[in-house]
């Protein structure tokens, strides 16, 4: 939906949480970026990683001029892009927030230029700073890659404030598959992992539509069914609940609560009475949806694939 803006390209000026939020539709990875100046070690999380060039090999990403880290990654003459894998939510969390020592704990080694590698990531590229770039409320950090490694493990994704993974997409929009790829469906059509993802991509594609249509974003609706789940969450626990970090489920708090939906209590926060009779709907929805889904098979069925499911989810 386009956005309402005063006339002129000059004067526009743009509720910068709802550009946020309109930002977030661009699915990216997560990184550590890191650095040592000889005296302090730094690490900052930062999806604002992008490859620029590969010849001469360029990366960029951006750090906000108030990081606490930023007078380190201007003294330091390199800095690592440690490309985080699908298990590494903590670690992002951890680096994304105040804490003492970020590195406490925390598997690493030393690489070119004093730049810190994580381990068990997916990748990670140890670049030489060559220029910081005046970007607005950012910095932009733009490297030369000098050393690297393909780990090739999934990747943590981050899409609309939440952590995600990578699904193979299902192709089915193609109408003149190849023969090649019709054998390779034929025996991919028996196999578990296969029929489990794609499963899921046409169950999701199904369901997030309606979802939307009744004025619900996914981490929205999540927040919600967390919270009628139990009378009251602190951060900590929305954050590991929801897989979000800690800046995003305030960020949904904040707008569920001007809408009148959660409130704060001592321990944390709650479903207003408005919040609890939205949920409602929230759930017949899902409900509605499962049914609807799984109204071609009888009740016996139903029951062994959910144990099935449970089983494999329990391995
Ligand atoms: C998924 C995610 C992506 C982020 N991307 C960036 C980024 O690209 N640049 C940035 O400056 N901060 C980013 N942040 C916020 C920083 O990680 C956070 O503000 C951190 O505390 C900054 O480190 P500092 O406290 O040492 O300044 C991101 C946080 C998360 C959870």
């Amino acid at each position: 939906m386009p956005h309402d803006a005063p006339q002129s390209d000059t004067t526009k000026v743009f509720d910068p949480r709802v550009l946020r939020r309109a930002l977030g539709n661009f699915a990216t990875g997560v990184t550590i970026v890191t650095a040592h100046d000889g005296e302090t070690m730094v690490g900052v999380t930062a999806n604002s990683f992008s490859s620029v060039s590969l010849d001469p090999p360029l990366v960029l990403w951006s750090v906000d001029k108030r990081s606490g880290s930023f007078p380190v990654f201007q003294r330091a003459s390199h800095f690592a892009i440690n490309v985080l894998s699908m298990g590494q939510i903590a670690l992002s969390n951890r680096f994304a927030r105040p804490h003492d020592d970020r590195y406490a704990g925390v598997a690493w080694r030393a690489g070119q230029g004093g730049c810190i590698l994580l381990e068990d990531t997916s990748a990670n590229f140890q670049c030489r700073k060559q220029q910081i770039i005046d970007g607005g409320d950012h910095w932009i950090l733009l490297g030369q890659v000098v050393e690297f490694e393909d780990n090739g493990r999934p990747p943590l994704v981050y899409h609309q404030g939440s952590y995600s993974m990578v699904l193979p997409h299902p192709h089915r929009e193609q109408a003149n598959a190849s023969a090649v790829d019709k054998s390779l469906r034929g025996r991919l059509a028996d196999h578990a992992y296969f029929l489990l993802t794609q499963a899921v991509r046409s169950y999701q594609q199904s369901y997030q539509p309606e979802q939307m249509k009744i004025g619900w974003r996914p981490s929205e609706a999540r927040l919600l069914m967390i919270l009628d789940d139990g009378p009251c969450r602190d951060m900590a626990a929305l954050s590991h609940d929801a897989d979000m970090p800690v800046h995003a489920v305030e960020q949904t708090l904040t707008l569920l609560g001007s809408r009148g939906l959660v409130r704060r209590t001592e321990g944390g926060y709650e479903l207003t009475p408005e919040g609890c009779t939205q949920v409602c709907d929230i759930w017949a929805l899902a409900q509605r949806h499962e049914a609807q889904v799984l109204s071609r098979f009888d009740a016996t069925e139903v029951a062994a694939f959910k144990r099935v499911l449970k089983g494999i989810m329990a391995t």
